[in-house]
């Protein structure tokens, strides 16, 4: 074939494109992609190298190595004396489409699904451009993150990694010990290291317990308002929710049980309800692990953030109120350390800790070994302690700087639900007022408040903003404060 038939034109985009591939491997592509979409039929003749290498302006031998390539994986055939061929063993697509067939963007593919893929399609996929805006909530400081501490303690874990070659699906043993002492002492968790198993985050820990704690058609027992990232996992695995009412003494466990009292689970953030801030009183508490323990069925309490508790002593986890064989205990990393660390954990009722160790080794096997060294090392040395202390203190104060610029700002319009702790406050506005109006409008304004009616699931929401104070410093704080006080007295 002289190169004048041949279509060189389809390879001068693969030539010219900006990469920092070699000719030859752009042009061995360029052939590969031509040959596989069928635009070069089995038998084919290539042009010969000198005057393709003419056509496209490139050195011969770069042809003649592509054509080598292409030789080598079969995709040509080359006869001494005739020249290089498509190889005849190269199966023609099934069907070739027209550019205009072609499917343009992804958009219009629609990928063959399973079902729970399907079911997963309506949620959304997260608050992910919150980082850049200003009183979003779940942002801790990353400024006041103990950098050279924790960069050293990842050093060495590079080092360690050496004499440790191999992972366990539970996780590094250090990094286990670390967490049940911990959890011991400050939430009175009752558990040894082997309940242990590390997560890429809570999130993993929760839907993993959905996954094997629950069936189709099973009733969970969800917070209203409550954490919405759970519905996911719950879908997932085509169980229902039951949304139960919170009041300011948390979830109402005896709504809970006079309707629906064969609920398989619950899901419950006890110690720092999400969003509202309740605490779970004690005579809650302790009605719910009776519940459990009565109906065979199981607490997943998610503790999420109980680090930052600003006033009274430190609480009892419900896993540690006589629950250790029904509540299954989740915590993160994410929110006192980083929110890249992706590192959280389950305490598993010893009768769970077989069967979740079986299946996690086939979800993913284990996480990776390097940040479970670098937090363990980081938690047995005290650092880990000390930060939490720092950040308490930090938060503490920025939570103050928070309520005092909102009531000199909006006093009398905004009105603070106490709380305890946390990395965020949320305060009711009046019935007339639209927190999602107002927080479209915030949004414009680079802010990330939440607006509270987005967070109920079946009793009747309330009005109000959810303002994240933790990763903002006092003028960030009274800087978005302005905004909002600005975007809410302007209300009609
Ligand atoms: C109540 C609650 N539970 C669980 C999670 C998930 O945390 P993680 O980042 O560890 O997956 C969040 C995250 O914001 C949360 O607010």
């Amino acid at each position: 074939m002289a190169t004048n038939d041949f279509p060189s034109e389809l390879f001068l985009p693969f030539l010219n494109q900006e990469s920092e591939l070699p000719q030859y491997a752009l042009l061995f592509r360029a052939f590969q992609q031509a040959i596989l979409q069928g635009d070069l039929i089995p038998g084919a003749k290539l042009p010969a190298s000198r005057p393709l290498s003419v056509t496209l302006n490139i050195s011969r031998n770069t042809v003649k190595t592509a054509f080598e390539m292409l030789q080598a994986e079969g995709y040509i055939d080359t006869r001494h004396g005739s020249g290089s061929f498509v190889s005849a063993q190269i199966p023609v697509p099934s069907k070739r489409l027209s550019d205009k067939q072609k499917p343009a963007t992804k958009e219009t593919v629609q990928p063959p699904l399973s079902d729970m893929a399907k079911r997963l399609q309506q949620f959304q996929t997260g608050h992910s451009d919150a980082p850049g805006k200003l009183l979003a909530p779940a942002q801790c400081c990353v400024d006041s993150f103990p950098w050279e501490q924790w960069q050293k303690q990842v050093a060495k874990a590079g080092r360690q990694m050496k004499f440790a070659p191999s992972t366990s699906t539970m996780g590094d043993d250090l990094l286990r010990n670390q967490i049940a002492s911990y959890l011991q002492v400050t939430r009175g968790v009752s558990c040894d290291a082997e309940q242990v198993m590390i997560c890429s985050g809570s999130q993993q820990a929760l839907y993993l317990s959905f996954q094997l704690l629950l069936n189709a058609d099973d009733t969970v027992w969800v917070e209203d308002p409550g954490y919405h990232g759970i519905s996911g996992a719950i879908t997932s695995v085509r169980a229902n929710e039951f949304p139960v009412p919170t009041d300011q003494d948390g979830f109402e466990v005896n709504y809970a049980i006079k309707h629906k009292i064969d609920a398989r689970a619950a899901i419950v953030t006890p110690s720092h309800n999400y969003p509202m801030g309740y605490t779970l009183s004690l005579e809650r508490r302790l009605a719910l692990i009776e519940w459990a323990k009565q109906h065979s069925s199981w607490i997943i309490e998610d503790d999420y953030d109980s680090e930052f508790r600003y006033e009274g002593p430190p609480l009892t986890a419900l896993q540690g109120l006589g629950g250790e064989h029904c509540v299954i205990y989740a915590g993160t990393f994410t929110r006192i350390l980083h929110p890249s660390i992706r590192l959280g954990y389950l305490i598993i009722p010893p009768a769970l800790v077989e069967p979740f160790t079986k299946a996690k080794r086939y979800i993913d096997g284990g996480i990776s070994q390097l940040p479970q060294l670098a937090l363990g090392e980081f938690m047995a040395s005290g650092q880990f302690s000390s930060h939490v202390r720092r950040m308490r203190k930090l938060y503490q104060h920025r939570r103050k700087v928070l309520n005092d610029a909102i009531a000199d700002a909006l006093e009398g319009i905004l009105k603070r639900v106490p709380s305890d702790g946390g990395m965020h406050s949320v305060f009711l506005l009046p019935p007339d007022y639209s927190d999602k109006e107002i927080c479209t409008l915030t949004d414009r304004q680079g802010l990330g408040i939440r607006a509270l009616s987005n967070y109920y699931s079946g009793t009747k929401p309330q009005q109000g903003l959810i303002v994240g104070f933790a990763g903002y410093n006092d003028e960030q704080l009274k800087t978005g404060i302005k905004v909002l006080a600005s975007i809410i007295t302007n209300q009609p």
